[in-house]
């Protein structure tokens, strides 16, 4: 428990460090790239909240309006006393939805890489929900395999929204999914959301919008390096780039140089050629049978899975599958 707490807070003093070192590493290697957990600093999570409310993401709205139909469903699958984990705690919405229909639920423990907005999250929630124990966990959830909560023996129940789970190459996803497993124990499930296949029309559109706020978002992580490490990129000197691959089934994201140019990081002189491209986000699109597969992979079953009309988007409730 102590070794926990110690190497969670190692974890916050360390982000800056952090942040130079997966910058230098991920702009020194071929092809580039820039993990997508640091477009999160405050202003990117603002934009991206801005996203979501954009008319071409649909995924957020539609995610929300099959939560909203299948909740009480959801609440009645997992049982009474339960204690809600969620894996990267956004805007509490999604939650909220949860909470509101799950049976007696005994704790909700968001787990998150940003202790301010975590701290927020579980100040409102402690405000609206007095009887709830909340029990924040500030960590990457992509390397934790323990909670340093005691829920006692109460069964856990496991959130993960918004498709989050895109962000992650099919291995990753799978290597997620089994801590997720093991964190959640043999009693427990998982509720994901996974934006499905569709039109690729629609995906290049969701990640074009017209107002430009995706491309501000993907931009944002320049402006991030400028300040936080004193980097030297010209803002006006790169493009948001997002295409959608239908072999790979992805969209995949990037930040482009428009012109020859040098940008300095940490001492470090990096120079792009006109058209270079730094990888930022993939965002995976799955069919029934690809999350089936996925679910499999990661020793879980699907117990049931919700879609919209239009067949956007899923909610799947997965169950740790026996003798996994
Ligand atoms: C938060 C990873 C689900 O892939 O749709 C949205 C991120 N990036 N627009 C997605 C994102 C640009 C989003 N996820």
């Amino acid at each position: 428990m102590n070794d926990v707490l110690r190497t969670l807070d190692r974890i916050e003093i360390s982000d800056r460090e952090e942040f130079e070192r997966a910058v230098l590493a991920g702009l020194s290697r071929t092809p580039r790239a820039i993990p997508p957990k640091y477009l999160y600093d405050a202003r990117g999570s603002e934009l991206f909240d801005a996203i979501c409310e954009l008319p071409e993401y649909y995924l957020t709205r539609t995610e929300t309006a099959i939560l909203t139909r299948c909740a009480a469903e959801l609440a009645r699958l997992a049982g009474p006393g339960c204690a809600l984990v969620e894996f990267g705690s956004g805007s509490s919405v999604k939650t909220r939805l949860l909470l509101d229909a799950m049976h007696e639920p005994v704790a909700y423990v968001p787990i998150d890489i940003s202790r301010q907005h975590l701290d927020a999250t579980a100040a409102r929630l402690r405000r609206d929900y007095p009887r709830l124990r909340v029990e924040p966990v500030c960590a990457d959830y992509m390397v934790l395999s323990a909670l340093p909560t005691d829920l006692g023996r109460s069964p856990r129940l496991g959130f993960f929204p918004g498709s989050t789970i895109g962000n992650l190459e099919p291995r990753d996803a799978t290597s997620f999914l089994r801590r997720a497993r093991t964190l959640l124990g043999d009693r427990g499930a998982l509720v994901l959301g996974v934006d499905l296949k569709k039109d690729p029309r629609r995906l290049h559109d969701a990640y074009n919008d017209s107002a430009g706020v995706t491309a501000a978002f993907t931009l944002n992580l320049l402006r991030r390096m400028n300040r936080e490490l004193g980097a030297t990129f010209d803002l006006g000197g790169f493009a948001h780039d997002a295409s959608y691959d239908p072999l790979e089934g992805r969209i995949e994201i990037y930040f482009r140089s428009l012109r020859p140019q040098t940008a300095t990081v940490a001492g470090r002189t990096f120079s792009f050629a006109e058209g270079e491209r730094v990888h930022t986000e993939f965002s995976y699109k799955y069919d029934e049978a690809g999350i089936a597969a996925l679910a499999r992979s990661a020793g879980f079953t699907i117990d049931k899975t919700w879609t919209d009309p239009d067949r956007l988007f899923a909610v799947v409730y997965l169950e740790a599958a026996p003798g996994n």
